[in-house]
C-alpha cells in the first residue's frame, strides 16, 4: 500500500496514541511465567504484540481478549515459571527483535527446546549479542551466522549466575539475560554503559523478583537479579501510550505552523524521553501535565505548539535515551537552523532497516541536506522540503517520519509501501488525518 499526503495546514486537537509496545511484550512474557491470572488492560494490539502473543500461546498459555464495552484487556493464565509446555512447532517472531531477543532469553533454560525463526527482515538481524552471553551462562543455543534461526536445545540443568558487561548499551540484551536470571542457581549482574528503558526492571519488581540497581559514575548502573525462591506474582496493570508512537506527532506539531496538539496518557520513563530534551535544548514548546505514577511507570499528557528549533549534537548517554526517535528527530533537524550533529549512534545501523544510510537517503529526495556519517548523521537546516516519491524500507518508524516530513513540504508526497506502520502502530494514517488540517487534497 502506498499513501499521498500533502502539506498540513493546521495540527490540533487531542490524541491517545497506541500503546507501549515494549511495556506490552514484556507483560505478555512476565505474566506467562507467573502464577495465576494476570489482567493486561489497553495492550498493544499490532503485528509485533501479536507475534509475541502467539508465542507466549504456543507455549501453553492460555490469554482471551476482553474487547467489549469498556478498555480493551487481555486475561492470561500463567503456567509459573516451570510450567511452560514445549512448542509443537517454530516460534515465529515475525518482525519483532524484542520478542526474540527477550524470548531468546526466556527460554534459554527451560527444560525443554525450541527453535525462534521471523520474517526475513528479522533473519537480518543481529542475533549474538544475546546468544554469546546466554552460553556464557551454560545455554546450548545456536544461531545462523549470528542471526535467526535460533535452536535450542533443553537446558541440562540451572543456567549459571553472570556477571556480564554489556558492550552495546542495549535494553533486549539486559531484558534477555535478566529473564534467563530467572533460571540461574545465582545472580545475574549486568554492567550498563549506558541508561536504556528499564520496563523489564520495574516489572520483575512488580511480579515479586528481586532486582537492584545502582548508578556508578555518568549513566552507567550495575543491574543485578536474584533467582527468584518463589512463584512469580500476577500482573494487573494498565499500558499507557507509546512515546516513542506519540514522538511522531511531538515533532509534527512542533513543525506544523499552527498546532496546538494535546497527547494523552503518554508513557514518561526517563530512558525513553531522549527526545524531549533534545527537542526542548532546540527550543520546542512542549509541556507536561498530569504526570503520575501508572503500574510503576510514570505517566503523563503533553501538550505542544510549534516552536523555531536551532540545531543541537547528540551524543553519548543520550543515545539509548531516544534510540527509536532518530528517523523522526532527523525530521525536526531538517527545520533546525544550524548543523545537527548526531554521534555514537551505530546501532541505527542493525534496526528494522539501516536508519543511517537509507532512511537519510530517502530524506534527501524530499531535498534534506542529511549525510550520514560512521556513528551518525549531520544535517543542515532549515530546508524547504518538496514532495516526492519515497520509501517507507519496510520500517514502521521510517515510514511514519516521512509522512511528518511530508507536512512541512511543498506538494505531494507518496510514501510506497506505507502499510508497514502496522508493527507498531496501525491506525498511524487515520490518526495524523483526524488530527491535521491539510493544504489541498492528494
Ligand atoms: C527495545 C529496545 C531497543 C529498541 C527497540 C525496542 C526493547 O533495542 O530499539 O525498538 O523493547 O527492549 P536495543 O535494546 O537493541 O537498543
Amino acid at each position: 500500500m502506498s499513501y499521498t499526503l500533502t502539506m498540513a495546514k493546521a495540527l490540533s486537537g487531542a490524541l491517545r496514541v497506541p500503546s507501549d509496545r515494549s511495556l506490552t511484550v514484556r507483560a505478555l512474557f512476565l505474566a506467562g511465567l507467573a502464577e495465576g491470572e494476570s489482567r493486561i488492560v489497553q495492550p498493544l494490539a499490532s503485528e509485533d504484540t501479536e507475534a509475541a502473543q502467539a508465542c507466549m500461546a504456543a507455549l501453553g498459555v492460555a490469554i482471551t481478549a476482553r474487547n467489549g464495552a469498556g478498555e480493551p484487556a487481555l486475561r492470561i493464565i500463567g503456567r509459573g515459571l516451570r510450567g511452560l509446555r514445549a512448542p509443537a512447532t517454530t516460534l515465529c517472531c515475525g518482525s519483532s527483535g524484542t520478542t526474540m531477543r527477550l524470548l531468546a532469553g526466556l527460554l534459554a533454560g527451560q527444560a525443554f527446546g525450541a527453535v525462534l525463526d521471523g520474517s526475513d527482515q528479522l533473519r537480518r538481524r543481529p542475533m549474538r549479542r544475546v546468544t554469546d552471553p546466554l552460553r556464557a551462562m551454560g545455554a546450548r543455543i545456536e544461531d545462523t551466522n549470528g542471526g535467526a534461526p535460533l535452536y535450542i536445545q533443553p537446558a541440562p540443568g540451572p543456567l549459571r549466575g553472570i556477571r556480564y558487561a554489556m558492550p552495546v548499551a542495549s535494553a533486549q540484551v539486559k531484558s534477555a539475560l535478566l529473564l534467563a536470571g530467572l533460571y540461574a542457581d545465582s545472580t545475574v549482574t549486568i554492567d550498563e554503559p549506558a541508561p536504556t528503558r528499564d520496563h523489564t526492571e520495574r516489572l520483575l519488581r512488580a511480579v515479586g523478583a528481586q532486582v537492584e540497581v545502582s548508578r556508578v559514575g555518568e549513566g552507567t548502573a550495575v543491574i543485578t537479579l536474584t533467582p527468584p525462591a518463589a512463584s512469580l506474582r500476577p500482573l494487573d496493570m494498565c499500558v499507557p501510550a507509546d512515546f516513542s508512537s506519540a514522538a511522531f506527532f511531538i515533532v509534527a506539531a512542533s513543525l506544523v505552523h499552527h498546532a496546538d496538539l494535546r497527547l494523552l496518557n503518554v508513557g514518561l520513563n526517563p530512558t525513553r524521553t531522549g527526545l524531549l530534551d533534545a527537542l526542548r535544548a532546540m527550543g520546542a514548546q512542549i509541556a507536561a501535565a498530569d504526570v503520575r505514577d501508572e503500574g510503576g511507570e510514570p505517566v503523563g499528557d503533553l501538550t505542544i505548539r510549534p516552536a523555531e528549533l536551532r540545531a543541537i549534537e547528540v551524543s553519548g548517554a543520550l543515545v539509548p535515551r531516544m534510540i527509536d526517535e532518530f528517523p523522526i528527530f532527523a525530521v525536526a533537524a531538517t527545520q533546525a537552523h544550524g548543523v545537527t550533529v548526531v554521534r555514537n549512534a551505530e546501532e541505527l545501523r542493525v534496526k528494522e532497516s539501516n536508519r543511517l544510510e537509507g532512511f537519510l537517503s530517502e530524506l534527501r529526495k524530499l531535498g534534506a541536506r542529511a549525510e550520514p556519517t560512521a556513528d551518525g548523521f549531520i544535517i543542515e537546516g532549515p530546508t524547504r522540503l518538496r514532495g516526492a516519491v519515497v520509501d517507507g524500507l519496510g520500517d514502521h518508524r521510517v515510514a511514519m517520519a516521512l509522512a511528518v516530513a511530508a507536512l512541512v513540504a511543498d506538494g505531494q508526497t507518496t510514501i510506497l509501501g506505507a502499510d508497514c506502520v502496522a508493527k507498531t502502530y496501525p491506525g498511524f494514517f487515520d490518526d495524523l488525518a483526524r488530527v491535521a488540517t491539510f493544504d489541498s487534497k492528494p
